[in-house]
């Protein structure tokens, strides 16, 4: 791992599984920069850039990040998934056909933070209750059609997904 401040031109990622090298034009590139422009990984959405509304959300090394607050030097020789990689995997996979089916695939901008969420609550937490959902899902603003139908497909994803998370 690199520190801050430390002059680095490269980073090791590996991205959805696969081995990426990333030079860095300057230490406070975002990880979210990195991979929208970098490695053209654009399911990766930027809304407010902020940290406020989710978008940008990626796991970092298993844990739910906000891709427009991490610097990349500080994901250096971590793991990324990004919508792109869930949505290969089995879990992405039921949370597309749930939030499909419940008409929780809203706009395009939110909904695979959302999922990104999701999966990340699911891992930690296969048997939410819709508090546990609501809370889970707290980072990630949607500003459309609201959050009920997004409920709902989580739990439906949970009840056929169990060991998939
Ligand atoms: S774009 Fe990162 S939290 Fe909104
Ligand atoms: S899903 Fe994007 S504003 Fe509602």
């Amino acid at each position: 791992m690199s520190a801050l401040g430390t002059t680095v031109t490269a980073i090791r990622l590996t991205v959805n599984g696969r081995p990426r090298e990333v030079n860095l034009s300057h230490d406070m590139r975002r990880l979210l920069d990195v991979l929208r422009i970098d490695l053209g990984l654009t399911g990766t959405k930027e809304g407010c850039g902020e940290g406020e509304c989710g978008a940008c959300s990626v796991l970092l090394d298993g844990k739910l990040v906000n891709s427009c607050l991490v610097p990349a030097l500080q994901a250096d020789g971590s793991e990324i998934i990004t919508p792109e990689g869930l949505a290969e995997s089995k879990a992405g996979k039921l949370l597309a056909e749930c939030f499909t089916e419940c008409h929780g695939a809203q706009c395009g901008f939110c909904t695979p933070g959302m999922m990104m969420a999701s999966a990340a609550l699911l891992r930690q937490n296969p048997d939410p209750d819709e508090q546990a959902i609501r809370e889970g899902l707290a980072g990630n603003l949607c500003r459309c059609t609201g959050y009920d139908m997004i409920i709902d497909a989580v739990l439906m994803a949970a009840g056929k997904g169990r060991d998939i998370w």
